[in-house]
C-alpha cells in the first residue's frame, strides 16, 4: 500500500468557507446565481477552449456542477472532481435529474485525484485553487498538467490579488462592500473569510506557478473584484 508522508497537506480538511456543510451546499446555487449565469458562463468557456462532442474535460473543484453539468451537454465526457462529498452528491443529484450519463463524479482534489483515463483535452477550475497554500499550489498545478494531453488547455478562474499594494485595505473594503450590494450580506461575509483564512495569492506568484508547472499562459485577465482568468496550454 502507498505510504502517504505525514507532511502531506490534507486537502480534505476544509479551510475558510466550509463546503462540507449540508446547509452551505443547499444555499450555494441560490447565493451564486444572484451574480453568475452558470449556463452563459459555461458556454463562453466551452467556446473559448473550442470544446465539442469529442472533448473530455476535468472540472477540478466542480462544486455543485456550475460548469461540469453544462459542459456535459456539449462534451463527450466530464470528470467532476471535488474534495467535498456533500458538494459532489448535490452535483450528482442535479446531473441525474438532468438525465446526464457522461459525467463521472470523483471524490478527490488537486492533490489526490488520480486521472486514470486517457489524458484529458482540458481542465477547468473555477474558484477552487485558492484553497491550497502556495507551496501546494505548485504541486497541484504540476499534477493538473500531468492529467492533460500535450497541447491540452487549462482554464483557471480564481481570486488573485494585485502586486500593487497601495491602499490595499481600502480596496479590500470596497470589494467586500460591492459584494454586499450586489449579492447580499451572506456572500460578503464569505469574502471576509476568504481574505482572512483562505490562500488567494498575488498575480505575479500565480503566473510564475503556472509557468513552472508546465503551462504556457495564453491570456491572463484581471477584472474588477480581484477576479483573475488564465487560459493556458500544456507545453
Ligand atoms: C467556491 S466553490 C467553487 C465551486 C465551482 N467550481 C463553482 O464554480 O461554483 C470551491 C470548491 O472547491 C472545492 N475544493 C476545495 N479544496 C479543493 C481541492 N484541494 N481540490 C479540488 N477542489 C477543492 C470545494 O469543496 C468547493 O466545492
Amino acid at each position: 500500500m502507498l505510504k502517504i508522508p505525514e507532511w502531506t497537506y490534507d486537502e480534505m480538511k476544509q479551510t475558510g468557507v466550509d463546503y462540507s456543510s449540508i446547509e452551505q451546499v443547499q444555499r450555494y446555487d441560490d447565493m451564486h446565481q444572484r451574480f453568475r449565469d452558470y449556463e452563459k458562463n459555461s458556454d463562453a468557456i466551452i467556446k473559448l477552449l473550442e470544446l465539442d462532442s469529442n472533448s473530455t474535460v476535468i472540472d477540478m473543484g466542480a462544486g455543485t456542477g456550475a460548469f461540469a453539468l453544462h459542459a456535459a451537454k456539449q462534451c463527450r465526457k466530464v470528470y467532476a472532481v471535488d474534495v467535498s462529498s456533500a458538494m459532489l452528491e448535490h452535483c450528482r443529484k442535479k446531473g441525474e435529474g438532468m438525465g446526464l450519463s457522461n459525467v463521472l463524479y470523483c471524490h478527490g482534489g488537486f492533490l489526490t485525484y488520480e486521472h486514470e483515463a486517457e489524458p484529458a483535452d482540458a481542465m477547468v477550475s473555477i474558484a477552487a485553487l485558492h484553497h491550497l497554500p502556495d507551496f501546494w499550489k505548485l504541486v497541484a498545478l504540476t499534477r493538473a498538467a500531468g492529467m492533460l494531453k500535450a497541447g491540452g488547455q487549462f482554464f483557471l478562474f480564481d481570486i488573485v490579488f494585485p502586486s500593487a499594494t497601495e491602499d490595499m485595505e481600502g480596496r479590500l473594503d470596497a470589494w467586500v462592500r460591492s459584494i454586499a450590494e450586489r449579492s447580499g450580506h451572506e456572500l460578503a461575509a464569505e469574502a471576509k473569510i476568504h481574505i482572512r483564512e483562505e490562500y488567494s495569492t498575488y498575480d505575479w506568484v500565480m503566473e510564475g506557478l503556472l509557468e513552472r508547472a508546465g503551462f504556457e499562459i495564453e491570456s491572463a485577465e484581471y477584472g474588477d473584484g480581484f477576479q483573475a482568468t488564465y487560459v493556458c496550454t500544456r507545453r
